[in-house]
């Protein structure tokens, strides 16, 4: 999750310096290629509206990294991210962890 954070931060960082290559790195790192690493018995345990959440929120990380590499635009990157943060924020008020 800290790795969502320093990915919007590169994201960002490409957007203002009209640099492509840091918003590829970036949304890639946060991919959904990085989904495998979470453990197996997390997953089951995760009530799928936060999973579907989750998943749309690895895949906006790709598009973000495949439309900056194919064909890059300020623009369309930001609205991008700020799609992005509407997840973010979306969960975060929705899901909280907590022990019973
Ligand atoms: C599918 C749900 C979900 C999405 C989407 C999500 N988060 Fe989170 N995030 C959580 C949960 C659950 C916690 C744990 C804290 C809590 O219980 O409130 C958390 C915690 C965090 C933390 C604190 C991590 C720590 O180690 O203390 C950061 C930073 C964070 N999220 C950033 C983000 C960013 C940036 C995004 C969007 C790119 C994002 N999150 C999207 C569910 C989500």
């Amino acid at each position: 999750m800290r790795v969502f954070l320093e990915s919007v931060r590169g994201i960002q960082e490409g957007i203002l310096n009209k640099n492509p290559s840091i918003i590829i790195t970036s949304g890639k790192k946060s991919g959904g290629s990085v989904i495998e690493h979470a453990p197996k018995g997390m997953m089951k345990s995760l009530p799928i509206g936060f999973k579907k959440l989750g998943f749309s929120t690895h895949d906006l990380f790709d598009k973000i990294a495949k439309d900056a590499s194919e064909n890059f635009n300020v623009n369309h990157t930001q609205k991008q991210l700020n799609s992005l943060l509407g997840n973010c924020v979306a969960c975060h008020s929705m899901y909280k962890i907590g022990l019973k």
